[in-house]
């Protein structure tokens, strides 16, 4: 079974997603964490596409959750820092909106997906990657907002980010993920829209719970 968010950048997807998986204690997805792994096979491949298609034919992607934290290998060796660097974050909508990455990040999620209850999130896959989820959330709120959160997740480990930088970052992956012409970020018509804007986490965590005990778990 599964259960998916899609939203934009920084609108409390992951976290929130988490939270839920493990309180509930149901398996967790985050497929921005693949399209970021994929990512980095292009960078090593200098950003040639035809070394590139040919490495990603070649190398593994596994992943798997635990202890509240989403891991990403290829071949076998942890990339699950290397991929929230701001060069994977400013490349990877360029990336993900090559048709042929989307079907290979589609197909590795519907492998992964076949037993056990899943909560999973990103931008197309209450549209594009699991149309027939059991139940589809949507979660914005404003671009202020998203990139002061983003921003307080990311300056530990980066110090000489900027506040500025990161709004730049998201309100251009913004733009790119709402326009490529292949499964944009879109709400799905039957996804429950939540604006997390004046949310709290424990609110917007509540909110999942509940909808998820009432309609599916009863
Ligand atoms: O959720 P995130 O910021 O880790 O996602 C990284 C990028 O991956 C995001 O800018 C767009 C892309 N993405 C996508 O195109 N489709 C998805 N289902 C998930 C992410």
């Amino acid at each position: 079974m599964i259960i998916v968010i899609d939203g934009p950048a920084g609108s409390g997807k992951s976290t929130t997603a988490k939270a839920v998986a493990d309180k509930l204690q149901i398996e967790y997805l985050d497929s921005g964490a693949l399209y970021r792994a994929v990512t980095l096979i292009y960078l090593e491949a200098n950003r040639d596409s035809e070394t590139f298609f040919r490495l990603l034919d070649q190398k593994k992607i596994t992943f798997y959750y635990i202890d509240s934290q989403f891991h990403v290998c290829i071949d076998g060796a942890s990339v699950t820092d290397q991929i929230r660097t701001p060069e994977v974050a400013n490349l990877v909508s360029k990336v993900a909106a090559m048709p042929k990455v989307r079907t290979f990040v589609n197909e590795l999620m519907r492998d992964a997906v076949t037993d056990g209850i899943y909560i999973a999130e990103g931008r197309d896959l209450g549209t594009a990657v699991f149309p027939d989820a059991k139940l589809k959330f949507y979660m914005d709120a404003d671009l202020s907002e998203r990139a002061r959160r983003r921003y307080n997740e990311l300056k530990k480990d980066n110090p000489g980010l900027t506040y500025r930088e990161v709004k730049l970052n998201i309100a251009e992956r913004d733009r790119q993920d709402t326009s490529r012409d292949k499964d944009p970020l879109i709400q799905s018509k039957d996804a429950l829209s939540i604006d997390t804007t004046d949310l709290t986490f424990e609110q917007q965590v509540d909110r999942i719970c509940l909808t998820i005990n009432e309609q599916l778990l009863n």
